[in-house]
């Protein structure tokens, strides 16, 4: 939601391209620490920017924050973090490998999913991390975070399980790990989603 008084708060900038990806990304945080474009800044006590190695080939996508990392300031670290962590490591990818964000940096009151308006507000955030991180593949986690990315209203059983191109990224499709955390039972398939991505990182990134 754009308000008069919100059209002079930050708006994230093209990136700087003689910094390094830690310095932008820094600079970047800083500017978005001050957003307060949408309603959710009314309601946060973080803005959960994103976090992990600034040169990552992969970038993990998340929907928003929740009750913890709203908390901490600190995406993915409440029980579906842990998971993700589980998740990643059974692939060979420690935190620090990776790029950790999502499509929202405030936490949705009640954990209610973003409304369109606040995923409008807050993707160029993500958009201008992508362009100074540049990683080679995205994890997209939950139909929210896949819909939002590839700009579709696809169901989660047509995305996961393959490859998919958007804007010269690598894109694979998973679970949620909150959704895994409800179903065990989709925990087969996105071991199955996930060696695919560890299949296709080794050919297209044969330097980690
Ligand atoms: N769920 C998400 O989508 N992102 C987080 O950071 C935490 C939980």
């Amino acid at each position: 939601m754009i308000t008069q008084e919100s059209l002079f708060d930050p708006v994230p900038e093209a990136p700087d391209r003689q910094k390094s990806p830690a310095e932008g990304l820094g600079d970047l945080r800083r500017m978005s620490l001050e957003c307060r474009q949408c309603r959710l800044a009314e309601t946060r006590n973080s803005v959960v920017f994103g976090e992990g190695n600034p040169e990552a080939r992969l970038f993990v996508i998340g929907e928003a924050p929740g009750a913890e990392e709203d908390a901490q300031g600190r995406p993915f670290v409440g029980r579906s973090g842990q998971l993700l962590d589980k998740i990643l490591l059974a692939i060979g990818f420690e935190r620090k490998d990776v790029y950790i964000g999502n499509i929202i940096k405030c936490r949705p009151p009640q954990n209610r999913n973003p409304l369109a308006d606040e995923i409008d507000c807050c993707k160029p955030w993500l958009m201008q991390q992508l362009e100074i991180i540049n990683p080679k593949v995205l994890l997209l986690l939950g139909r929210v975070a896949a819909n939002t990315m590839l700009a579709n209203t696809q169901s989660m059983g047509s995305m996961r399980g393959k490859l998919i191109g958007w804007n010269g990224f690598d894109c694979f499709v998973t679970y949620h790990p909150a959704a895994l955390l409800r179903n065990p039972n989709w925990k087969r398939l996105c071991w199955e989603d996930v060696q695919l991505l560890r299949a296709h990182y080794d050919k297209v990134c044969p330097n980690g």
